[in-house]
């Protein structure tokens, strides 16, 4: 008898994990969770000038997030081709909210180092920091479209915008010729 009841409130309680751990990953993943702080050695890593929004950089980034330049290399796999993720437990990039607590050196740490224990595995020997930097700027167009990262306020704000100086409205970021 008791260990009928044993088995069912068991039986229950599983249920009830299950059910917590499919709202924990499903869907919304509830509220936005900052990242840990980027160690020392990315502290000071920065998204190179003209980067942000540069539609040069946009096709190779991704070209390297689809694995078209190098099939080993295939973002796309896990977090989707538009930043939906397909394999759970992927961080969602459309999430305005989550990828905002993110700054371009946190982002650069994670993608060469990879997230410990989950399936985000370190990517430093497969890209060179320079393709790192690009896919780093295609994926930020899922949920920060039209922005970049200003290292002075620390905020994503308007692509264009960052520096002391008021935004320039006609000329785009970076030299206009060279
Ligand atoms: C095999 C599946 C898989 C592939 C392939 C993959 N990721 Fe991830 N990625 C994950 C998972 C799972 C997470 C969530 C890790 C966690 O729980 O913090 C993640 C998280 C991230 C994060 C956020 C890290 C954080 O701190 O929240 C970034 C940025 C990222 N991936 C970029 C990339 C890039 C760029 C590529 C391709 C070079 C890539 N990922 C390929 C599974 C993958």
């Amino acid at each position: 008898m008791n260990e009928y009841r044993n088995l069912k409130s068991l039986f229950v309680m599983g249920l009830a994990v299950m059910g917590m751990t499919l709202s924990a990953c499903g869907g919304g993943e509830g509220p936005p969770k900052p990242p840990p702080p980027a160690p020392a050695e990315y502290a000071d890593k920065h998204m190179p000038d003209g980067y942000w929004n540069n539609p040069e950089i946009l096709a190779e980034g991704k070209a390297i997030y689809t694995g078209v330049q190098n099939i080993d290399v295939n973002c796309a796999s896990c977090h989707g081709k538009n930043g939906k993720p397909v394999k759970a437990g992927a961080r969602d990039f459309r999430r305005t909210e989550q990828m905002e607590l993110y700054s371009d050196s946190v982002w650069f740490w994670r993608v060469n180092e990879g997230v410990k224990g989950t399936k985000m595995k370190p990517w430093k020997s497969k890209l060179s920091e320079d393709e790192i930097w690009k896919v780093i700027a295609f994926e930020a167009t899922f949920g920060l479209k039209g922005k970049e990262y200003d290292v002075a306020t620390k905020k994503w704000v308007a692509a264009g915008s960052t520096g002391s100086a008021p935004a320039a409205t006609e000329a785009p970021a970076g030299d206009a010729a060279h």
